[in-house]
């Protein structure tokens, strides 16, 4: 048998801590939360003014360098990562290779890792000069490869980027226009989306922030450290759970809209029901980002004539959920996926492209975080530790006597 509880090793004491849920594994000046007050800042700006204010390409260049861009400094900034919002055109038969019906989010993911391959000039954390092209390359690019995987799952040509649009607007445009025909840009849906891509830019030490800081301590290159980030983010309980929530809120309201009916499986933790959307690691208190989506979710379903049954199954969810014990308790509130959904439905974004905006989102987050790792000398490789449950010794058993 084998003690469970701190150790003393050669490097010190060693501590256990399923989940991290009170280990930091690194110092940071790019966001702080206060999970108890619902409080959100990038670099000291608090997220409300971010979404109220600013652009998504102005809070990607606030978190990557540090400070606020100046207009020169802005349109430098903007105009580098129009450069670069071409795909090799090698690259872009890659996505040929996938199947049709293939979630985009494992092709993203592939897509973005090929980057290293097409790249090479751009792939030592070690050179300022790589690192900045591969962070201009990275953000250029990878808004172009989310539109062809969705083009891929569609059956649609691809188009090239016109860069004379913003960056969302570039975006929406490769997503949802064709080649040969003119595509106007909705500013309301290109304003929203703006909007979401600051609320998701950077959120601390999450699973795949983490993942990326991980994947990058071993000096593996930016492209291939965002797509491992990528992949963390898939998972229903981080950036997956935008899409879980609208599958949740389809099958309520497919069941007939009995609320209280599946609040009381949520309750009883039938078959490991969870209401998604709701509940964070860190926030003990409303998510501050959902406070903002749910009011946007509000004037945006309004202003495209849209209603959706789904945004009342979820309020009404909420409601309960917030004067419910089991919620109360446990202090589980919404987070900022409980009714981006709806939101990205409403712009006509199908269910399973919503954890690929969310990527395209998160995008400036790791990679400030990949540079802010790489620029600090101290940084070691990662490398957890374990506590031992297994067998102390036993001997080799021959074929023959097992
Ligand atoms: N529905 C029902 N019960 C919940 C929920 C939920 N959404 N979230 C937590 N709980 C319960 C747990 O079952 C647990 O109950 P217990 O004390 O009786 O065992 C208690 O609340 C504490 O929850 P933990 O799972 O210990 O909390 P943890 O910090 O490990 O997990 C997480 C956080 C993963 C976000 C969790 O709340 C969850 O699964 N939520 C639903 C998925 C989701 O919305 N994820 C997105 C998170 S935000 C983001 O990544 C962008």
């Amino acid at each position: 048998s084998v003690a469970l509880g701190p150790f003393l090793s050669k490097t010190g004491l060693t501590t256990f801590d399923g989940g991290f849920v009170n280990t930091a594994a690194c110092k940071s000046d790019i966001t702080y939360i206060d999970g108890d007050a619902g409080i959100l800042r990038y670099r000291g700006i608090p997220i409300d003014q971010l979404a109220g204010k600013s652009t998504f390409i102005e809070v990607s260049y606030l978190l990557i360098y540090g400070e606020l861009p100046n207009a020169t400094e802005l349109e430098a900034f903007t105009n580098k990562i129009r450069r670069h919002t071409l795909l090799h055109e090698d690259l872009k038969r890659f996505f040929d290779g996938f199947p049709r019906n293939a979630h985009p989010m494992p092709v993203v993911s592939s897509a973005a890792n090929a980057l290293s391959a097409y790249y090479p000039d751009s792939l030592d954390p070690k050179d300022p000069e790589q690192v900045e092209l591969s962070t201009i390359r990275m953000l250029a690019k990878l808004p172009t490869i989310a539109a062809y995987a969705y083009k891929k799952s569609v059956g649609q040509p691809f188009l090239y980027p016109d860069n004379s649009l913003s960056l969302v607007e570039n975006f929406l445009r490769l997503t949802f226009g064709f080649p040969a025909e003119p595509y106007e840009v909705n500013p309301e849906i290109a304003k929203a989306l703006d909007m979401l891509f600051i609320l998701h830019a950077d959120h601390e030490q999450n699973c795949s922030t983490s993942t990326v800081r991980l994947v990058g301590s071993s000096q593996a290159n930016l492209f291939t450290s965002v797509s491992a980030g990528i992949n963390a983010l898939w998972g229903p309980l981080h950036g997956g759970a935008n899409q879980a929530v609208l599958e949740m809120l389809e099958e309520i309201q497919a069941s007939g809209g009995d609320t209280a009916a599946f609040m009381r499986k949520v309750k009883n933790k039938e078959d490991g029901v969870k209401l998604m959307g709701f509940g964070h690691r860190v926030y003990k208190n409303y998510d501050p980002r959902a406070a903002i989506v749910k009011q946007t979710a509000d004037q945006i379903l309004t202003s495209l004539g849209v209603q959706d049954p789904l945004l009342d199954i979820a309020k009404g969810l909420e409601e309960v959920a917030l004067s419910d014990d089991y919620f109360v308790e446990r202090r589980l509130y919404p987070n900022v996926d409980f009714y981006t959904g709806v939101i990205y439905r409403a712009m006509g974004f199908p269910t399973r492209m919503f954890t690929v905006l969310f990527a395209l989102g998160r995008l400036p987050g790791w990679i400030a975080h990949w540079r802010e790792m790489h620029a600090d000398p101290a940084t070691k490789i990662g490398r957890p530790r374990q506590l031992y449950t297994g067998y102390t010794e036993r001997d080799y058993v021959p074929m023959e006597d097992r």
